[in-house]
């Protein structure tokens, strides 16, 4: 009796432990760019891939995933359409793949969930992928993003421009794969607006101060309020209010307003673990302007998503650009390369997207089974009410897949701190019925009278 006992007892641990080792095996295609210089620096592979580890760190530490073994394939579509679609049909018909991550750029990003509508498998978008398309879910009913769209950016510059009754405004945009998508939403928010016209858009083809000094001479006498829309990186934002600056275009009389999906505000954060201000020229042979671009960023507002604390992020992309450097990703030699020593502008959201799927594996496999956690349309559905603190901020899904973003407006007081003028929590439930019915809640704090009116 004792000996069949303990042969039991050991027959039992063994069956617990082998159903322990056993983990689910659940394929991920990843699309990424790795051969696009015009995009390394905003979503390259080189320097955003691991954020996949540091989000799986998370994710394992947390126990969100314990009976699962997370495969990662990495393929590189590097944002050309025909490429995009070609890698996600090999995904879904010859890896079998559960879910796609990525592509993160628009046109790409189209091709893809196309595709995945018809194989109902999920896709999880991020980067660039601003199209307000992403969230029409009659079309791609198994889309699911974390990218504020443009829509939901065009629709807090038009409220900024209501509150502040500003009638008229100029869009000023370099087009860098996002600053286009949201030309169409403003105008188009504009074209309806009882208060507000745009009355001019420009495109600009080139970011250098002489380019920046001749658009912005010839807008000087027509207008006072500008939205502007530039890339992220480097020092170009700097250039631009240095610009309008030798113009005498930044006294009290003129107002830039920057809005994108995302922004860096009035922070440059580097992977070096330095936090200096959008004014400063941190260039191997600074200007010596400093101080005229920090007046100059005082006639500046910002719409961005809530921001993480600098130092926090600052640290997140030091992470990404170490972790580069081991498996699986091994990148020693290609990453030692200059250009690779920043993380890339929008690893944040592949973080974010992530530990977003995580969840929702969870939800899904708690809840009901495994058997439903390649089926897209299921899947978009339970991201309905997830909330976390990401590295893009915080996250709040809704129950179509798209995130309800948290946006704040922001300038500099006279010690050139940033502070938060208004918040606006945007809730987008009803975006796509009517694009002009979102409730904004605008709370004006602390307000500087402007020179418009
Ligand atoms: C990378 O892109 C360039 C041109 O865009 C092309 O000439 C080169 O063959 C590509 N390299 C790889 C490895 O695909
Ligand atoms: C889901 O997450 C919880 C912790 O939040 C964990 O206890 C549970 O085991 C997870 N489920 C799966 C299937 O991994
Ligand atoms: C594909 O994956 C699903 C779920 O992960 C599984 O049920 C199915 O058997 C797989 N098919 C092939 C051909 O591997
Ligand atoms: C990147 O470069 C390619 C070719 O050089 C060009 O077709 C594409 O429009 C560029 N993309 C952006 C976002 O500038
Ligand atoms: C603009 O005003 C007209 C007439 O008062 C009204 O019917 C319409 O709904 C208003 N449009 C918006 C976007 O508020
Ligand atoms: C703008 O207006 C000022 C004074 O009204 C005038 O001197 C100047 O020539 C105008 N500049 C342009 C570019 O029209
Ligand atoms: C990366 O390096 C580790 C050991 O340093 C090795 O085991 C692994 O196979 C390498 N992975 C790839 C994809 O080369
Ligand atoms: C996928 O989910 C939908 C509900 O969203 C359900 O109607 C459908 O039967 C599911 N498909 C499979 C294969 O279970
Ligand atoms: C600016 O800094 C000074 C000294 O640190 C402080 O007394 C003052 O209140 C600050 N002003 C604002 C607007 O925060």
């Amino acid at each position: 009796m004792r000996i069949f006992l303990l042969a039991l007892l050991i027959l039992t641990s063994f069956g617990q432990d082998n159903t322990f080792l056993i983990k689910k095996r659940i394929d991920v295609g990843v699309l990424m760019c790795k051969n696009s210089s015009n995009l390394s620096s905003s979503v390259g592979w080189q320097t955003s891939a691991s954020a996949i580890t540091i989000s799986m760190d998370r994710v394992n530490r947390e126990g969100l995933l314990d009976g699962v073994d997370l495969n990662f394939i990495f393929l590189f579509d590097d944002c050309i359409e025909s490429r995009a679609a070609g890698l996600a049909s090999k995904l879904l018909t010859e890896s079998n793949v559960s879910a796609i991550i990525g592509p993160t750029c628009n046109k790409a990003g189209l091709a893809v969930v196309n595709l995945a509508a018809y194989y109902n498998v999920p896709v999880l978008t991020w980067g660039l992928t601003i199209s307000s398309q992403f969230i029409n879910i009659e079309r791609f009913p198994t889309t699911i993003t974390l990218v504020p769209v443009s829509k939901t950016v065009a629709n807090a510059v038009h409220q900024t421009m209501i509150e502040f009754g500003w009638t008229e405004f100029v869009y000023i945009f370099y087009e860098d794969e996002k600053c286009g998508y949201f030309r169409e939403d403003l105008e188009a928010i504009t074209s309806e607006s009882n208060h507000t016209s745009l009355t001019r858009t420009v495109q600009l083809y080139e970011n250098t101060y002489a380019n920046f000094q001749k658009q912005l001479g010839r807008l000087k006498n027509v207008t006072r309020i500008f939205t502007v829309c530039l890339p992220e990186d480097g020092q170009i934002k700097r250039w631009f209010m240095l610009a309008a600056y030798d113009l005498q275009m930044t006294n009290n009389e003129y107002v830039y307003l920057f809005a994108g999906p995302k922004s860096t505000a009035y922070q440059q954060t580097s992977s070096s673990g330095e936090v200096v201000g959008a004014w400063v020229d941190w260039s191997t042979t600074p200007d010596g302007r400093d101080n005229e671009a920090k007046k100059a960023f005082m006639r500046t507002m910002v719409i961005v998503a809530t921001p993480v604390a600098s130092e926090e992020l600052a640290e997140f992309k030091k992470d990404v650009i170490d972790k580069m450097k081991l498996p699986p990703f091994n990148c020693t030699t290609e990453c030692e390369a200059k250009e690779y020593q920043e993380a890339a502008e929008y690893a944040d959201q592949l973080h974010d997207t992530v530990y977003l799927y995580a969840m929702i594996l969870n939800k899904t496999i708690e809840e009901d089974g495994v058997g439903q956690i390649a089926n897209g349309s299921f899947m978009v559905g339970k991201t309905a009410g997830v909330v976390f603190e990401g590295m893009s901020g915080l996250v709040r899904m809704n129950s179509e897949g798209y995130r309800l973003p948290n946006m704040i407006l922001a300038n500099l007081d006279s010690n050139a701190t940033q502070r938060t003028v208004a918040s606006m929590d945007i809730d987008t439930d009803s975006v796509v019925a009517n694009a002009h019915r979102l409730s904004f809640l605008l709370k004006i704090l602390g307000f500087l009278r402007f020179g418009g009116n």
